[in-house]
């Protein structure tokens, strides 16, 4: 296929990193749009090691059938530090180079998108990023694949434990996935009506927290919801003193790997239909080191090396609005 002067033969395409719902949906909207193209697509196993050790498959249409609704990621993926050395990048390189892939398209999160670009500099395959995490912490795009999923999921979840926190007029510290960072915190105590959202880019104290919920006793509330980012820590510091300053029962929550799974959800699905048939498009157009985002409801793409090196900001206006909202 010819099209902006580079007459692409094969794309490559890879699941790196943390699984994230959608991610199967990404695959094969990346397949079907190169093969629509009269693009080959193959498919490498087990995220960076995949292409270290040149484990591939071939992606034709049917072999992506059934699996936009599937959560995780068919071609699996893996934590893979030793992609930090360059001796381990120069092996992708090869494997790209003996399998004849022109263009690589890398779903993941900002760890991939950094293995992308450090990649994208020992290789001619053109390389292209597509933003997939339930952590929602990938520069430059306001929304990455599989946020929306595990928002979804997490809020089942808090939903049934509210049941519970009212009915038996317990505090309960729940504790979600995030990373180091408060998006999936933000959005999830926001959309469960929490009495306090906690996230390591907000510092907090016990006291504080005590004066929070004492608030909300103020105002009649016997029980209540604290949803912590996981990056914060100290749920257990905080249940005792609620217990021990307010007299009331406090239970933690952890709400762990559950938010990593499931079905994706129509967005996450939407976003990766999206994803993949503008990062291939980027690619037939001789487009390369791209990392495909969403920006103001467009779907668009920005430089590697510009997501890589940016640090994506909470509003933290969230947080404020949330707290008025669960007066
Ligand atoms: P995610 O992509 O979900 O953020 P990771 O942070 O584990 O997940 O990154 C995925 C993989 O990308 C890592 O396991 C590692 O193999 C590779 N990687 C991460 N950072 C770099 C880097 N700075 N240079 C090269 N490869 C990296
Ligand atoms: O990056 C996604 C994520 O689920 C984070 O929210 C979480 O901290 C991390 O992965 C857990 O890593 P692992 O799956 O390697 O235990």
């Amino acid at each position: 296929m010819v099209k902006g002067g580079l007459a692409l033969k094969r794309i490559g395409v890879v699941t790196s990193g943390g699984d994230a719902p959608g991610m199967n949906a990404a695959i094969r909207a990346v397949a079907r749009a190169a093969y629509c193209a009269g693009v080959d697509a193959l498919g490498f196993e087990h995220g960076w090691d995949g292409l270290i050790h040149n484990r591939a498959r071939s992606l034709g249409p049917r072999e992506v059938g059934g699996i936009l609704e599937l959560g995780g990621t068919v071609l699996q993926t893996c934590r893979c530090p030793q992609f930090k050395d360059v001796a381990s990048q120069k092996k992708a390189a090869e494997t790209l180079a003996a399998n004849k892939v022109d263009g690589l398209v890398v779903i993941g999160g900002d760890g991939s998108f950094r293995g992308a670009l450090a990649l994208s500099k020992l290789t001619p395959a053109k390389i292209v990023g597509i933003p997939a995490t339930i952590d929602n912490d990938v520069y430059g795009t306001d929304e990455t694949i599989g946020f929306d999923t595990a928002i979804n999921t997490a809020i089942g979840d808090i939903d049934k434990i509210r049941d519970t926190a009212v009915s038996l007029d317990r505090v309960f510290i729940v504790e979600v996935m995030g990373r180091q960072r408060g998006f999936l915190a933000a959005m999830i105590g926001l959309t469960v009506g929490a009495e306090l959202i906690l996230v390591p880019e907000v510092p907090y104290s016990v006291a504080g927290v005590i004066n929070a919920i004492r608030e909300h006793e103020a105002s009649g509330k016997r029980s209540g919801i604290i949803v912590a980012a996981e990056g914060v820590g100290g749920a257990r510091e905080i249940a005792e003193a609620i217990e021990r300053d307010l007299g009331l029962e406090a239970r933690i929550s952890i709400l762990g790997y559950a938010q990593r799974g499931g079905n994706p959800t129509a967005r996450s699905r939407y976003l990766a239909c999206e994803f993949g048939n503008h990062a291939v498009d980027l690619l037939l157009g001789g487009s390369g080191g791209r990392a495909v985002v969403l920006r103001d409801g467009r779907v668009t793409d920005i430089s590697l090396e510009e997501s890589c090196s940016g640090t994506k900001e909470l509003d933290l206006e969230l947080l404020t609005m949330a707290r008025c909202l669960s007066r």
